[in-house]
C-alpha cells in the first residue's frame, strides 16, 4: 500500500517548478503555462499543503501594479479555496536581463539598489501571505572570469544587502527568516556561497546571524561531489536548517532537479531517517516543510507534471516508512551497537577532565595497545550499510 500525503506531512511546492515549461538552453517550451489557481487545486487534491512562489512566476517581471495586484488576488482566493499555505516566498533576481551580472553583488551599484528595492517590495508580499521564511538563491551572484569580479567586494556587498533586509524585516516587526540557498555553479560559472559550509560561514558574519539560515538543495551539494545528508546534519547541529529544497541528481554535473529519489537514493534514505528520526529523542530533527524543487522533465506533458509531483511525495513517505522499519529492527540496534555508533556521543574526556588529567593518565597512551588495532575487529559499518540498502528494497 503506497503511503497517501497529508496536509500533516507539510509537503510544499514552487510555483517555478510544477510551472516549468520545459524549455531549456537547446530549445523552446514543450508545455503551455500553468496557471497559479489551477496549480493550487491540484497541489490540494494531491495532498501538499504549501505552494511557494518567486514574485515573477505569478506576475511576469515589469507587469503594471494592476496586472500584479490581480494576481495577487487570484492567488488569495485560491488559498482560501483550498486551505494551501505560502510557507516561503522568494525573490527573482534572475532572470531579467539586468540581472546578468547579479543583484546584491553586480558590479553595477544601481542593479543593486533596484535588486534591494525588488526584493523589500517583496518582503512586503511574504509577510502579507503569512510566509515565515524567505529564501535567497543567488544563481547570477559569481562570474566566469576571475579578473571581473573583486569577491571580497562581492561578499562585502552580499553582507551589506542581507543586513539591510535583517533590519527591515525587524523594524517592520514581521516574522519571518531568511534562507540562504547555496548552489557551485549554473547559471554563473562560479556561484558566490558555492555550499551549505561556505553559507554557514557566511551567516556568522552577519549583524543579525540568527535571521539567517541555509536552504540547502540535494543537487546543489551533488553537483559539488558533496554528501547531501552530511551537509544537512552540519546545518541541523549549528541551527540553521530554515527550509529545504529536495530533488534528485545523478552525480558531478548540470542541475538536474530530478524527482526526490530518482538519483542518489541511498543518500535520500540517509536524508529522510536523519529528517525523520534524528532528532534529540529519537523524533523529527526538522519540523519545516517538505519543499520540492524538482523540474517535471521536458518529455512530459500536462499529466506527466502532477505525476512527477505526486511521486516526490509518495517517495519521502516510501523512505519514511522503511527508515522507520530500519531503526525498529532489533537487529539493526544490534548492528549499531557492535558499529560503537552511539559511543561516539560519549565525550572524550571524563567530567572535570582537562590536558593534565589526560596527559597523567597511562591507559590513554603508555598502556595503550595500538597494535591491537592491526588485523584486529574492524567497526562492522558494512554489515550496518547493507542492513540499511535491504531496509530500503524493502527485504526486511
Ligand atoms: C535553481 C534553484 C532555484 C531556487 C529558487 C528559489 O537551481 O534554479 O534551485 O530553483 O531554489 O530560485 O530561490
Ligand atoms: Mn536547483
Ligand atoms: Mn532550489
Amino acid at each position: 500500500m503506497a503511503p497517501i500525503p497529508t496536509r500533516a506531512d507539510k509537503f510544499s511546492f514552487g510555483l517555478w517548478t510544477i510551472g516549468y515549461n520545459g524549455a531549456d538552453p537547446f530549445g523552446g517550451p514543450t508545455r503551455a503555462p500553468l496557471d497559479v489557481v489551477h496549480a493550487v487545486e491540484k497541489l490540494a487534491e494531491l495532498g501538499a499543503y504549501g505552494l511557494t512562489f518567486h514574485d515573477d512566476d505569478l506576475f511576469a517581471f515589469g507587469s503594471s501594479d494592476a496586472e500584479r495586484q490581480t494576481q495577487i488576488d487570484r492567488l488569495k482566493g485560491a488559498l482560501a479555496d483550498t486551505g494551501i499555505i505560502v510557507p516561503m516566498v522568494t525573490t527573482n533576481l534572475f532572470s531579467a536581463p539586468v540581472f546578468k551580472d547579479g543583484g546584491f553583488t553586480s558590479n553595477d551599484r544601481a542593479v543593486r539598489r533596484f535588486a534591494l528595492r525588488k526584493v523589500l517590495r517583496n518582503i512586503d508580499l511574504a509577510a502579507e501571505l503569512g510566509a515565515k521564511t524567505f529564501v535567497m538563491w543567488g544563481g547570477r551572484e559569481g562570474a566566469e572570469y576571475d579578473a571581473a569580479k573583486d569577491i571580497r567586494a562581492a561578499l562585502e556587498r552580499y553582507r551589506e544587502a542581507v543586513n539591510l533586509l535583517g533590519d527591515y524585516v525587524t523594524d517592520k516587526g514581521y516574522d519571518i527568516r531568511f534562507a540562504i540557498e547555496p548552489k557551485p555553479n549554473e547559471p554563473r560559472g562560479d556561484i558566490l556561497l558555492p555550499t551549505v559550509g561556505h553559507a554557514l560561514a557566511f551567516i556568522e558574519s552577519l549583524e543579525r546571524p540568527e535571521l539567517v539560515g541555509v536552504n540547502p538543495e540535494v543537487g546543489h551539494e551533488q553537483m559539488a561531489g558533496l554528501n547531501f545528508a552530511a551537509g544537512i546534519a552540519q546545518a541541523l547541529y549549528q541551527g540553521k536548517l530554515y527550509h529545504i529544497d529536495l530533488n534528485g541528481q545523478r552525480g558531478i554535473k548540470y542541475d538536474q532537479d530530478l524527482v526526490f529519489g530518482h538519483g542518489d537514493l541511498q543518500n535520500a534514505f540517509a536524508l529522510v531517517d536523519l529528517l525523520e528520526n534524528g532528532g534529540p529523542a529519537g523524533g523529527p530533527a526538522y519540523d519545516g516543510p517538505r519543499h520540492f524543487d524538482y523540474k517535471p522533465s521536458r518529455t512530459e506533458g500536462p499529466e506527466g507534471v502532477w505525476e512527477s509531483a505526486a511521486a516526490n511525495m509518495r517517495t519521502y513517505l516510501l523512505l519514511k516508512e522503511r527508515a522507520a522499519a530500519f531503526r525498529a529492527d532489533p537487529e539493526v540496534q544490534e548492528a549499531l551497537a557492535a558499529s560503537r555508533v552511539p559511543e561516539l556521543s560519549v565525550p572524550t574526556l571524563g567530567s572535570g577532565e582537562g590536558y593534565a588529567e589526560l596527559l597523567a593518565d597511562p591507559t590513554a597512551f603508555e598502556e595503550f595497545d595500538a597494535g591491537a588495532y592491526f588485523d584486529g575487529k574492524g567497526f562492522g559499518f558494512v554489515r550496518l550499510q547493507q542492513l540499511a540498502l535491504e531496509h530500503l528494497l524493502g527485504a526486511r
